[in-house]
């Protein structure tokens, strides 16, 4: 591909970019396509032959865009993935073009200082002090599990990441976690079963009561508790735990203490919600993913550490092929010893160029504009005897739930299903169901600055009429079954 085809076929793909995000909400939210169909679409052996890049690009207006998920599309309100903001997209197109590996000093020095320049903000913003440190990790998988392995080490005296674990230990979390604790207790080899999944209250806040009672008990049968994991915004609801009473237990038992902000960090960004006083900072390690909340492309989530030094004690290792023997004043950053990622791509830059294009203070706006959209669904849900809200939310995660027609569990649950089933085929929007305390809901997050007040009328409009819908067509099919 020489110089002027690169700029041709650049031009093109940007305007056709442009275009597409300009009218993205003349698309269906989601394809209207079976499965089979998509997976068929690629099936073609390797390609031997080149072909010319507007084959291969007209090639993926044909096969790739229409049976696209399209997150920035304003009806989008499901599993927590933005509105990728513009900005953000051109950083990554940049991002490959130079191709830093920010895994070491040697292959990207200004994309190191960049990556630690954002990590500083992120510090910041959390309230940390001179001695934290971080990495971009490729999500809050990734992060939660930097945090456990990093605690494990901190709290065995920096043997474990040595000699392995030779005792038996716990980790306490909500039973509102996201699943990639769960992982994460697995993957620093305690065993999911090392795991204590704690009761929440009314508000899908930790309890400390049961927490304090889940260590006694381990206490009891020589289980030596390790880790706290506090949630701060929970994936269904927005819940944060009572970091300040986490803290105190951790403190009391020698626990490492790790918050996963992976989606409600974005709420220290709000002006007229901010949560910076629920003492995110007391925590030992956080989650706080850009790719969430702060509207990134993904990928950029992040792992945070109060003192930095304990990433180096987790990892610092360094191979004869990767140590800098020039770097006598040891000021060349290298990523691969304060980390667990080696070659790493070059994710600041998009997160960098959203904060400097928009500034926080209107990434801030578009947080608050959905956590009133949120705020708005739940007073409609209220308002309607049909419907039951689980909980005022506290962030732009809503659980609202059908409960006329007095059905069972199961019956709920059916409906439910169904219900989502018939959003997703409207193409207007996308929404996801979950279960808390025992009970189905339609969970609905617009985590999107094209998402509008009105979009959630529109949704509400519709559930209200599809829930009626599939009870009529059971009731039908029932009386058809007599
Ligand atoms: C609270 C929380 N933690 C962690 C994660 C995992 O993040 P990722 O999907 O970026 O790996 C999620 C994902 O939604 C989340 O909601």
């Amino acid at each position: 591909m020489d110089p002027k085809e690169f700029r041709e076929v650049g031009h093109r793909v940007v305007d056709f970019l442009a275009e597409y995000l300009d009218h993205i909400e003349e698309r269906r939210v989601f394809p209207d396509v079976e499965p089979r169909v998509v997976n068929e679409l690629f099936a073609e052996p390797l390609p031997q032959e080149p072909n010319s890049a507007e084959n291969v690009l007209n090639e993926l207006e044909s096969k790739l865009l229409p049976y696209c998920t399209h997150v920035g599309h304003p009806g989008y309100m499901g599993l927590i993935t933005p509105s990728p903001n513009p900005v953000g997209i051109i950083g990554d197109l940049i991002c490959s073009a130079i191709n830093q590996n920010v895994g070491a000093y040697s292959i990207g020095p200004s994309a190191v200082a960049m990556e630690r320049r954002v990590v500083r903000w992120l510090t910041d913003l959390c309230g940390y002090g001179a001695k934290a440190g971080g990495n971009l990790t490729s999500g809050g998988m990734m992060a939660n599990f930097i945090g456990l392995k990093v605690g494990r080490d901190a709290v065995t005296h920096d043997i474990a990441q040595h000699d392995g674990i030779h005792h038996r230990w716990a980790v306490y979390a909500s039973e509102e976690r996201h699943v990639s604790v769960d992982k994460a207790v697995d993957c620093v080899g305690l065993g999911r079963n090392a795991l204590r999944a704690l009761p929440t209250d009314t508000n899908f806040q930790v309890r400390i009561d049961a927490l304090e009672e889940a260590i006694a008990q381990d206490k009891k049968d020589r289980i030596r508790p390790m880790c706290i994991v506090g949630v701060f915004g929970t994936t269904n609801t927005g819940a944060v735990d009572d970091i300040r009473e986490l803290r105190r237990i951790a403190d009391g038992e020698g626990m490492w203490l790790h918050v996963d902000a992976a989606y409600g960090g974005g709420m220290l960004l709000s002006h007229e919600w901010p949560m910076r006083d629920r003492a995110l900072e007391l925590a030992d390690s956080i989650t706080i993913d850009p790719h969430k909340w702060f509207y990134a492309p993904l990928d950029a989530g992040a792992v945070l550490v109060k003192d930095q030094d304990r990433l180096t004690a987790s990892f610092g290792i360094k191979p004869s092929y990767l140590t800098d023997e020039l770097d006598q004043a040891n000021e060349r950053y290298q990523y691969y010893v304060h980390g667990f990622e080696q070659s790493r791509r070059f994710r600041s830059l998009k997160v960098w160029m959203s904060f400097k294009r928009y500034g926080a203070c209107q990434i801030g706006e578009w947080i608050d504009n959905n956590v009133r959209q949120a705020k708005h669904l739940y007073v409609l849900a209220e308002k309607d005897p049909d419907f039951e809200p689980a909980t005022s939310p506290p962030m732009s995660a809503i659980c609202i739930r059908f409960r006329g027609a007095g059905l069972n569990e199961t019956e709920s649950k059916e409906l439910h299903a169904e219900v989502a089933q018939r959003v997703e085929q409207s193409g207007r929007f996308w929404m996801s169901t979950t279960e808390l305390k025992g009970k189905t809901w339609f969970r609905i997050n617009p985590v999107n600055f094209r998402t509008r007040k009105e979009h959630m009328e529109e949704l509400f409009r519709l559930l209200q009429q599809e829930c009626l819908a599939v009870l009529r067509a059971r009731g039908a099919a029932s009386r058809a079954s007599d």
